[in-house]
């Protein structure tokens, strides 16, 4: 596997948005996971070119090491590479993507006893954390990928469910689409200090 060893560098402005600019230089200690982390970016232009099946494995070993509430693993994943089918689930931001997986809650495996005879249900939470291992691992490997949206926007959820013949336990959360990147977008500078409190909402760093 390939770690991406770019790093973040100096911050520039394109458009009105910041953006970080790549550089070869590191402030994360030259941790390939970090620089990975901070690399990704979403990708919606592709190359003509199949992704192979030993990425596709390592995509979905990555996805499926994800935490879990309780070890549950309410997962289910849909590897789509039919053209036909990838066409169908082109939605209102179509994207020439040659891979898609679907990643879906299973809810038959989700209900977690919290002591309190409560159920509660983390299979949107486990099933994004698999999600974004997926993209991170897509990046590891030279691939793109873009988070496309299905629950909870249930008009999409459905027609995604329909389309991949989803039994009703079966709900898609995402749809990632994947392939080898023909763009080459700055990673955005998201990191806000304001989005930072220390010990209380509010709290500044001593
Ligand atoms: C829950 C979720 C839903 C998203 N849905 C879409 C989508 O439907 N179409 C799309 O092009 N991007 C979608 N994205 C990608 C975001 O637009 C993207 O992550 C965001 O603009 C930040 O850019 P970055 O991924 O390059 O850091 C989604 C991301 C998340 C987390």
């Amino acid at each position: 596997m390939s770690a991406v060893l770019l790093a973040l560098g100096a911050c520039t402005t394109q458009g009105g948005e910041e953006t970080t600019t790549a550089t070869t230089s590191s402030d994360n200690n030259g941790n390939a996971a970090i620089e990975n982390i901070m690399t990704r970016t979403s990708i919606r232009q592709f190359k003509d070119q199949p992704v192979e099946q030993e990425k596709i494995d390592i995509m979905l070993k990555a996805a499926m090491s994800a935490p879990t509430a309780m070890n549950m693993q309410p997962w289910h994943f849909i590897v789509i590479d039919d053209k036909n089918t990838i066409g169908m689930l082109s939605g209102k931001q179509p994207t020439n993507a040659p891979l898609l997986i679907a990643v879906c809650g299973d809810t038959d495996k989700t209900k977690t006893p919290d002591g309190n005879g409560n159920m509660p249900d983390f299979w949107v939470e486990d099933a994004s954390a698999a999600t974004q291992n997926l993209l991170l691992a897509a990046h590891a490997l030279g691939l793109g990928a873009v988070w496309t949206a299905a629950y909870p926007a249930m008009d999409r959820t459905a027609e995604i469910a329909n389309v991949l013949n989803c039994p009703q336990n079966i709900i898609p959360l995402a749809i990632v689409r994947i392939g080898y990147p023909d763009e080459s977008p700055e990673p955005k500078d998201k990191f806000k200090e304001e989005n930072i409190s220390y010990n209380k909402y509010g709290g500044k760093k001593e």
